[in-house]
């Protein structure tokens, strides 16, 4: 049997087990999950374990992993590392609300591997960070407004839920003068009001919302690339710019570094594209997947703290969390990890590349080699709206069948591939060639708005 013959069988395995246990969990829990984002129907999975860069279902079945939790797991599913830190860490006590030494260290080492960040804060989730940061930044200027971009993703509080990541993108209404999408319901009207969206990558847009808006706006809250589209990539001059707005009218710039920190580079994206936030947001890598996040910045902006904003938590900077995250960080600062996910992603993009260009199948690659997205496009969208413009419909006909056959991206095209150090040259091969028959696959099942080779 050749190699493609094999990967076109789709598992055989069953999800008899994962079936029974959505029937159970929807007994008892919303959607069957504890969040949205997992919540896929029938197709909702149940996992067992996890080790590098694979994971396994409660029925047996296996999968190269491409989703690695989202993004944190950077270093590999079960790093002993990592774990054996945490492991001795928790032999002590796990919860005191004291601080640790460990927590000192996380401070430390967030400060030198930025480079820019003279305080910083532990929380629990990448969400809890994002929402201090908006409050710090609002205390700071004495202002309430903060603008996002268009298709960020800052997690799920009520400031945050402002024009995420809308199926129809006409819903984000017209481009000049964006309306605010609440993400459901539930988000007090009072609360939108202080939000201001502008598409990605626009800086005149942000140009006039700082004109109009100029004594009421707090700050701007940008995931330097956007991370819920694949990482579009920020075009030259969009980062310095709206450094140069912030500075012009006195407002907090704060990166989202909720994705990007510790993994585009030791400094995060703040260090690859050179411009340097007032506050940033950190969370899933600086943990290999227990739940560290961070918030800190320059200091005459953290200063707001303690005395001067709330700021809290019965977990910040809990003993798992923060063993977790100085094994992590030190790991990602005195070794050249990094380097080795950047060489896998880049081997990966070789090999989809390669296979793609065999079949004419126009393409573009968004991000970083470590966190990438591949697009069926004739160019990168420069932001949200543009990637509805992509064929996504073939895209997740793509991954459906890669799930099928044994290699896990997220069945959604907005949502980029992540490496981990674990992460193998046999399973970058494994990985391309599962593409490949998921490719066919879906190209013989001729996807709707396709492309010139299954016409
Ligand atoms: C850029 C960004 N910010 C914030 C968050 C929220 O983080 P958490 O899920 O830890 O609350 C996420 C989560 O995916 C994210 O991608």
């Amino acid at each position: 049997m050749t190699v493609t013959e094999s990967t076109n069988a789709k598992l055989k395995a069953s999800r008899s087990r994962q079936h029974a246990m959505y029937a159970r969990a929807v007994q008892s829990m919303p959607g069957g999950t504890d969040s949205n984002f997992r919540a896929w129907g029938e197709d909702t999975v149940y996992v067992d374990r996890g080790k590098g860069g694979h994971v396994w279902d409660i029925d047996g079945n296996e999968f190269i992993d491409l989703r690695m939790g989202y993004g944190p797991v950077i270093l590999g599913h079960g790093d002993p590392r990592v774990d054996d830190a945490v492991a001795e860490a928790a032999r002590r006590g796990v919860s005191f609300s004291l601080t640790s030494e460990e927590e000192v260290r996380v401070a430390e080492l967030i400060k030198m591997m930025t480079g820019w960040v003279d305080l910083a804060r532990m929380t629990v989730s990448g969400t809890e960070a994002t929402m201090h940061a908006m409050r710090v930044a609002r205390a700071f200027t004495g202002r309430d407004k903060i603008v996002k971009f268009e298709g960020q993703y800052h997690g799920v509080h009520d400031y945050a839920l402002i024009s995420v990541l809308p199926n129809d993108v006409s819903t984000l209404g017209d481009r000049d003068n964006p309306v605010r999408l609440a993400w459901g319901r539930g988000i007090p009207q009072a609360v939108s009001e202080t939000v201001v969206p502008v598409p990605y990558n626009d800086l005149s847009g942000l140009r006039r919302v700082f004109e109009r808006d100029q004594h009421d706006l707090a700050g701007v809250i940008v995931e330097p690339v956007l991370g819920n589209a694949q990482g579009i990539l920020p075009q030259a001059g969009f980062l310095a710019g709206i450094r140069a707005l912030c500075d012009e009218y006195g407002a907090v710039l704060i990166f989202d570094e909720v994705k990007t920190g510790f993994r585009f580079a030791r400094g995060g994206a703040a260090e690859l594209f050179g411009v340097t936030p007032d506050l940033a947001t950190y969370a899933k890598a600086m943990g290999n997947g227990y739940p560290a996040a961070a918030f800190g910045g320059k200091r005459e902006v953290m200063n707001m703290l303690p005395d001067e904003v709330s700021h809290g938590g019965t977990y910040a900077g809990n003993r798992i969390a923060a063993a977790a995250a100085v094994a992590t960080l030190t790991i990602l600062n005195e070794t050249d990890a990094l380097e080795t996910i950047c060489e896998t992603g880049k081997a990966m993009q070789r090999g989809l590349t390669e296979i793609l260009s065999r079949r004419g199948i126009q393409h573009v690659f968004t991000g970083h080699p470590s966190m990438f997205g591949v697009m069926f496009a004739d160019r990168i969208p420069t932001d949200y709206r543009g990637w509805a413009e992509t064929n996504h419909e073939l895209y997740d006909a793509v991954a459906k069948g890669m799930i099928e056959r044994g290699a896990m991206p997220e069945p959604d095209s907005r949502e980029p591939w992540f490496m981990c150090e674990a992460h193998t040259v046999e399973d970058v091969a494994r990985t391309c060639e599962i593409f490949e028959a998921s490719l066919q696959a879906a190209l013989q099942e001729k996807v709707p708005n396709c492309c010139p080779a299954c016409e």
